[in-house]
């Protein structure tokens, strides 16, 4: 051992205790540091030949990486759909690393008995029956990563063949149609040897990010019994639009598609009472994608994965070696996830849920909503500001009402959003709605206080009328 390690591990205290206080002080200042800050240009240091232990680490880390650091676990970081850490979350993260279980077996150890027992809860959360199993893995797009995978094997089996086994050259043509898909589904089809281009966009309803569903059931009766997938999106990232889940999966009767809907965050709105509707039918879904690190928040990263055809998720995923062990009954995760050695990280999930339970999951979705909708009335009533969507759950899309429509309202709306980053109060990113370049404020954060968009609000309004 060097002397770092032999000091570090005789100091074992003082480094968790350095690292707490370290880690108190940055969730103290999260109300006063920026929330996020332009990227500052880095010089890299190199490799070093003889380390200095943990406290000159921190140092360092604090000299020269921390305050360039956004102030994404707090409430008025609104950009893209980030959640931040509640308590028990964040202290069971620190557990995870602590156990530092490997949770691909189950030779040695029950951590995966509580990774099946969290995916049980989720299973309850969200309305999903005893039919669909999943696995965590590290975010929605892996879980829709895995989603598809099934569905190309499904497409496989119906052609006779098993792409795991021959490869998917053998599968001919797959077809993926959407009606607004994330840009993550468009990325797993490209690892998967699908093709980007395999997915066909299906026209949405009028003024809505909602597929068609006319248009849905024509194109897939133009395929005249070709099996192909279908992305159901419940929950888009511009304007939470949910497709009618409940309809799509009916068409199945007619016709061969594999069903996989990617409820990211979307998901959420079965825990209130009020939005619950929007996602009806998801349990009838094939696989299923929902995040934990965004409204779940608990911390990077943990995403869940279900799907009824456990049997497909096997051929896809299994690693056999003599070592590992071959999938019985209940298959280790090596055998169900593209990882093999992988950290426990259903733990932050089993934790929030036990430590706050469905009631604490509702009120942070409820919150989140209530802001949204406040900071959507204010912007609805600005001279300045206009919204290029009702406000449906926890985003707020809007625009800029002196910004054209088309490619010109990119420079100015870059410009808007970098002023606000700048100003340091909130972060908000841009995005392009139906052809406008607008912004997205999402709140996705436990944190966030009526105080909070109130600040979000006046930091808005100042970024449109920036001072001389
Ligand atoms: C609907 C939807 N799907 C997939 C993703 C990808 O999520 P992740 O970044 O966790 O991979 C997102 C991210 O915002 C999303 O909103």
């Amino acid at each position: 051992m060097t002397s770092a390690l032999d000091h570090d591990l005789a100091h074992q205290d003082e480094v968790l205790t350095r690292a707490l206080a370290a880690a108190l002080a940055l969730l103290g200042s999260l109300d006063r540091r920026p929330v996020a800050v332009a990227p500052r240009p880095c010089a890299g240091e190199g490799l070093d030949e003889t380390g200095a232990g943990f406290a000159a680490a921190l140092e360092r880390f604090n000299a020269r990486f921390a305050a360039g650091f956004s102030a994404s676990a707090g409430p008025r970081y609104l950009g893209f759909v980030t959640g931040g850490a509640t308590p028990a979350a964040l202290a069971a993260d620190w557990l995870v690393s602590a156990w530092d279980q490997n949770a691909m077996s189950g030779q040695d150890s029950s951590a995966p008995d509580l990774e099946r027992e969290t995916l049980a809860c989720l299973r309850t959360l969200f309305g999903l029956c005893a039919d669909h199993s999943g696995a965590f893995v590290t975010g929605a797009t892996m879980s829709n990563f895995v989603g598809l995978a099934l569905g190309r094997e499904w497409l496989g089996e119906r052609r006779g063949l098993r792409v795991s086994e021959t490869g998917v050259a053998a599968l001919g043509p797959v077809r993926v149609l959407s009606g607004a898909p994330h840009s993550s589904v468009h990325k797993a089809a490209s690892m998967l040897g699908i093709g980007r281009s395999a997915i066909e966009a299906v026209p949405t309803q009028a003024g809505r990010e909602a597929v068609d569903l006319a248009a849905l059931e024509a194109r897939l009766a133009a395929l005249s019994g070709d099996a192909c997938i279908v992305v159901a999106n419940a929950g888009t990232v511009n304007t939470v639009d949910f497709d009618d889940l409940r309809a799509i999966a009916a068409l199945r009767e007619r016709f061969p598609f594999w069903l996989h809907a990617d409820a990211a965050f979307g998901a959420f709105a079965a825990v209130s009472p009020e939005h619950a509707h929007l996602v009806a039918g998801l349990d009838l879904a094939d696989s299923v994608c929902i995040d934990a690190h965004k409204w779940l928040n608990v911390p990077y990263d943990a995403a869940v994965q279900f799907t009824r055809r456990a049997d497909l998720q096997q051929r896809v995923f299994r690693n056999s070696a003599a070592y590992l062990g071959a999938p019985g009954e209940r298959p280790d995760f090596v055998h169900l996830t593209p990882e093999n050695s992988r950290r426990l990280r259903a733990l932050p999930t089993w934790f929030a849920l036990r430590a706050y339970g469905r009631q604490g999951v509702r009120e942070i979705v409820r919150e989140c909503c209530r802001h949204a909708a406040g900071l959507g009335a204010r912007i609805a009533a600005s001279t300045a500001l206009r919204l290029l969507a009702p406000v449906r759950m926890n985003v707020v899309c809007f625009g800029l009402r002196d910004v054209p429509a088309g490619p010109a309202g990119e420079a100015p709306v870059q410009a808007f959003v970098r002023r606000v980053r700048d100003a340091g109060d909130v972060f908000v990113t841009s995005t392009v709605y139906q052809g406008q370049w607008g912004v997205r404020a999402a709140f996705s954060n436990w944190r966030t206080r009526d105080a909070d968009v109130d600040r979000a609000w006046s930091a808005l309004q100042a970024a449109v009328a920036p001072a001389a």
